[in-house]
């Protein structure tokens, strides 16, 4: 199958923060590596993708690398939110997608893309309701398109190693958690703040969706009750939004998490953000314990030249770029390791089409039935639990942290308010 292991082109559709921090460069390293191809990205903001464009860490790690932007240099904003369109009009079939957009535009853009056939990383949430998920779930398998979403803590190696041992038993039964992720108070002043508003989204469903998925991830459990109050405050520009949350998650075999989230992480401070997990569970009259620390990990720098922040603690974890034998930098870490698993995997799925074409629906269909069932990439099917909480979340958060169950006893699991 190997000579069939074509790159794939890769329209990218934003170009905020997070590509330029994360999805870029695993991108270009993906290209280095023969697994992407020819790499657009589009945004409606000009301003977006020039940034991207002029970026000096892009310059200095990939300076091998190239990408095109639409708008191309010197035109300028778009107004037109299906933008993205006019370049996936010009993709051939089969080819890779990754969707970096605000929360709430995640599934019209998703509705928009499909049609295109096109395989896709979504960032995560992929959408913030059940029914839109599996509606997307079907449509993507009907069309062979496999659907990632990337919920990047799976990928960390402290992850990988606890859903291990708790799958064979050696923690015990998941009994109590706590969960922080505090986003450092410097977001508030990023394009996030155009949308981060009440009505759209809110620290639980931006973040604590990382550490939920990442409970489910580990254990199997499945939530059955949340509950989160949100604390709102002013962005720079004025706009409101809900900058603190605390959330409560109750799984169904009654284990407690409760979550702390915010955009508020001192600039500062030693670390990048703060973050960690606490797990404790009942075993055979003794106990057992995980404690992740996720933002210290061991690593401190201070630099005496030139830094903007001169200590901090370094995560060498997530996403660092290193010295490595080709041009420029390599981009490493759990970051890259997840985004990669998306891109390969279509690029393999591909790759099994054009050894057997004409078996191509039933390949394709099959290689996402399989991911499904491994579980490490989220998908649409196996992490469907995440919009049924970023859904009883929204509904709890907006009726000022009362109680919103999950019913999973129909044919299909509903999401309401308990009272
Ligand atoms: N740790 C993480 O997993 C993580 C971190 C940050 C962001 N994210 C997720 O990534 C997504 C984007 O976040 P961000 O911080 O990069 O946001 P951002 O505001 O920096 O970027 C979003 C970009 O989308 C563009 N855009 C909006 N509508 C568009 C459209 N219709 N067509 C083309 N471009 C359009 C905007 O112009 C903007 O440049 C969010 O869903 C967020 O939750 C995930």
């Amino acid at each position: 199958m190997s000579e069939n292991k074509k790159a794939l082109d890769l329209t990218i559709i934003g170009a905020g923060m997070i590509v330029n921090d994360l999805l870029l460069p695993a991108a270009l390293q993906m290209r280095r590596e023969g697994v992407i191809g020819h790499i657009t990205v589009v945004d409606m903001r000009s301003s977006a993708v020039t940034a991207l464009r002029e970026s000096e860490s892009l310059k200095r790690a990939f300076p091998d690398q190239t990408f095109d932007t639409c708008p191309a240099p010197g035109e300028p904003d778009s107004s037109d939110p299906e933008l993205y369109k006019k370049v996936l009009a010009k993709q051939k079939p089969y080819q890779m997608v990754i969707i970096a957009l605000p929360d709430q535009l995640h599934y019209t853009v998703l509705k928009g893309v499909l049609p295109f056939n096109q395989h896709i990383l979504c960032v995560k949430p992929l959408v913030l309701k059940y029914a839109q998920a599996m509606e997307i779930e079907k449509e993507a398998r009907e069309r062979g398109c496999f659907v990632g979403i990337e919920y990047h803590k799976r990928f960390d190696r402290r992850s990988l190693l606890a859903r291990k041992n708790y799958r064979e038993g050696r923690f015990g039964e998941f009994s109590l958690g706590e969960a922080r992720l505090i986003e450092p108070y410097y977001y508030r002043h990023s394009n996030c703040q155009n949308w981060f508003t009440c009505e759209n989204t809110d620290p639980f469903v931006y973040v604590g969706c990382h550490y939920v998925d990442l409970v489910c991830f580990i254990t199997g459990l499945r939530p059955v009750q949340i509950s989160v109050t949100g604390r709102k405050g002013k962005f720079p520009n004025g706009k409101e939004g809900y900058l603190w949350s605390n959330g409560r998650v109750i799984f169904e075999n009654g284990a407690i998490l409760s979550i702390n989230n915010g955009l508020g992480y001192p600039n500062e401070a030693g670390g990048g953000n703060d973050q960690g997990l606490i797990m404790y569970f009942e075993g055979d009259d003794r106990s057992g314990l995980l404690d992740h620390d996720d933002h210290f990990r061991g690593v401190e720098h201070c630099y005496a030249v030139g830094a903007d922040k001169a200590f901090s603690y370094i995560n060498p974890d997530f996403i660092r770029e290193v010295p490595y034998a080709g041009p420029g930098l390599k981009p490493i870490g759990y970051g890259i390791d997840s985004v990669a698993a998306t891109l390969t995997m279509s690029r393999d799925i591909e790759a099994r089409v054009a050894a057997d074409p004409a078996n191509a629906p039933a390949i394709r269909r099959a290689a996402i039935a399989e991911a499904n069932e491994k579980g490490l990439i989220a998908t649409p099917e196996n992490s469907s639990y995440n919009e049924l909480v970023q859904e009883a979340a929204r509904l709890s958060i907006l009726n000022g942290g009362d109680l919103a169950v999950i019913d999973y006893s129909g044919d299909r699991p509903t999401v309401r308010l308990k009272k």
